[in-house]
C-alpha cells in the first residue's frame, strides 16, 4: 500500500497507460484487458491490471495536472517499481496543421509549472519522452494509418489561462500542443530511471476553429489507446 494506491505491490504490473479521467482507465480495462482486476478506488482513482495481448498490463487514472499526476507517478513507481508509463491523455493544438483527432507524441515538454524547479532549482532540466518508446510508438501509430506528430507540448497549470497569447505563440516555435501533465511525468522518470511518453489526441484547438463529434473523438481516443497498448508490450 501507498498512501494514495490499495494495491499491494503485486497487484501492479510492471507497464502502465495511464488516461487522466479514470473512468477511461475502467474503459480501457474493460475494452482491452482481459481478467482485468480492480486494484485502486481511493479517491475513485481507478486502476486495474489484466492481460493485453498475452502480456501483464496496469491502466489507472492519474487526475488532472501535475500535481495530481507526480502523485501516482511517484508512488507507482517508487513503491510499485514500475518502469514504463505512458501517458494517453488530450490536448489542445497549438499549430495550425495539428487538427484535432490528430495524434501527438510528446518528444519533450516544455512547462509554465514551478514544480520542478521547486524539486531541482539548479537547472532548467529537459523533459523528454523516453526514445525507445518513442520511436516504438511513433511506427506503431503510423501502421496503424492514424495521423501523428512528434514535437513538444506545453505542460501547463492553467487550463484557463491569461497566457493564451503567449501559449499560441508557442505554436510557431515547434511547440505542437497544450496539455496538463507530460512534464511531470517526464522529470519523474529521468528522476527514477523509468521509461515514460506522452501520447496526446488533439480534442481542441486554441488556432484554429475545429469541432469533432463524440463518436469521432471515441473513435481516436480508441486508436490512442492501442497505439498505448502496442508500445507498452512491443
Ligand atoms: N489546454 C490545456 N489542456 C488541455 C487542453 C487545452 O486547451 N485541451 C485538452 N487538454
Amino acid at each position: 500500500m501507498s498512501i494514495h494506491i490499495e494495491a499491494e505491490k503485486q497487484d501492479i504490473a510492471d507497464k502502465i497507460l495511464l488516461p487522466g479521467d479514470p473512468l477511461r482507465a475502467k474503459f480501457i480495462a474493460e475494452h482491452f484487458l482481459e481478467d482485468a482486476v480492480l486494484f485502486n478506488k481511493v479517491r475513485n482513482m481507478f486502476g486495474y491490471t489484466g492481460i493485453y495481448k498475452g502480456e501483464r498490463v496496469s491502466v489507472m487514472g492519474t487526475g488532472m495536472g501535475m500535481p495530481s499526476i507526480s502523485i501516482y507517478a511517484r508512488e507507482l513507481i517508487v513503491d510499485y517499481g514500475v518502469k514504463k508509463l505512458i501517458r494517453v491523455g488530450t490536448a489542445g493544438s497549438l499549430a495550425p496543421d495539428v487538427h484535432v483527432r490528430d495524434l501527438v507524441l510528446a518528444q519533450a515538454a516544455a512547462t509554465t509549472s514551478n514544480i520542478i524547479k521547486n524539486d531541482w532549482p539548479e537547472y532548467d532540466f529537459p523533459q523528454i519522452a523516453d526514445f525507445d518508446l518513442l520511436d516504438k510508438a511513433y511506427h506503431i501509430a503510423k501502421d496503424m494509418g492514424v495521423i501523428t506528430h512528434v514535437g513538444s507540448v506545453l505542460s501547463a497549470d492553467l487550463f484557463y489561462s491569461d497566457l493564451f497569447d503567449k501559449n499560441v505563440k508557442l505554436g510557431t516555435m515547434g511547440v505542437k500542443a497544450v496539455e496538463m501533465e507530460a512534464a511531470a511525468l517526464y522529470y519523474l522518470a529521468a528522476k527514477h530511471g523509468v521509461q515514460a511518453l506522452g501520447i496526446m489526441t488533439i480534442s481542441d484547438s486554441l488556432v484554429a476553429d475545429e469541432d469533432t463529434t463524440s463518436e469521432e473523438r471515441e473513435k481516436t481516443f480508441t486508436d490512442m489507446m492501442a497505439v498505448g497498448l502496442e508500445t507498452l508490450i512491443a
